[in-house]
């Protein structure tokens, strides 16, 4: 008897976490943030790639800085993982375009141009902002910041969407991480995996974090590219 054909993954199929970036509007829609209201307000992104956020929110007169472990490494370098790794993320969209939702972009051209372009933005902003700590490398669970350093602190597309990669504990310990570090608020985005699925373990997260005075709150967000993803995750001191 014939094996029956494997079925493909339903969910992206990605080695580890891609370095892989969007722009200061597909954050604005996923993390439900005015741009014109960022002007004079201190923004940390964490996990940042190589998003165009912190360069365009900096020119909109925003204190922003933003984190990633690669950040250190040449610009040289850094454009090699975007080639590479903006080629496999995607591969594996076009190959699975059953895990997207054509509501914020009409296509995956679309969304491929759009990603390109922060790509591009951030690696020139790197090149001259790096030797002024605007781009800092670290990774979560621990930040090289003081208590409260940041009126708002992001973090998009790593929480929940790798959680194969990262345990419960590592869960737990970099939301405490990041509202260590904020003094209004946290937002991460999205609250799904690879596969479009909520995080399994959000509830237990949440009454970990509720028995640490840190509340939260699923946000829904006008946005969605990723299957499920159109909410965030709202964190804050009590
Ligand atoms: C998919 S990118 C997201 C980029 C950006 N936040 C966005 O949404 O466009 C995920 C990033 O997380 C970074 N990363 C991996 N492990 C990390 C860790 N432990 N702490 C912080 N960032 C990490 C990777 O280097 C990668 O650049």
């Amino acid at each position: 008897m014939n094996a029956a054909p494997a079925l493909p993954s339903l969910e992206l199929e990605v080695p580890s976490v891609a370095f892989f970036g969007r722009t200061l509007a597909e954050y604005a829609q996923f993390f439900s943030l005015d741009p014109n209201a960022l002007k004079g307000i201190s923004v940390l992104d964490v996990a940042a790639g190589p998003s165009s956020f912190t360069a365009e929110a900096c020119k909109r007169g925003a204190d922003a800085v933003a984190v990633d472990p690669l950040y250190g490494c040449t610009p040289a370098a850094l454009a090699v993982h975007v080639q590479i790794d903006y080629r496999r993320m995607l591969a594996q969209m076009r190959a699975k375009p059953q895990l997207l939702r054509f509501q914020s972009f009409r296509s995956i051209d679309e969304a491929e141009a759009s990603r390109r372009s922060a790509a591009e933005r951030f690696l020139a902003d790197y090149e001259q902002q790096f030797v002024h700590n605007r781009y800092i490398g670290a990774a979560l669970p621990q930040l090289p910041f003081l208590d409260g350093a940041f009126d708002l602190v992001l973090c998009a597309h790593l929480i929940f969407v790798y959680a194969k990669q990262f345990d419960f504990a590592f869960h737990l310990e970099a939301c405490r991480e990041l509202v260590r570090v904020s003094r209004d608020e946290v937002r991460i985005h999205p609250v799904v995996g690879l596969g479009g699925k909520p995080y399994a373990e959000l509830e237990r997260l949440r009454t970990a974090l509720d028995a640490d005075g840190i509340s939260s709150e699923v946000v829904p967000v006008n946005y969605e590219f990723f299957k499920g993803s159109d909410t965030m995750l709202v964190l804050k001191r009590r």
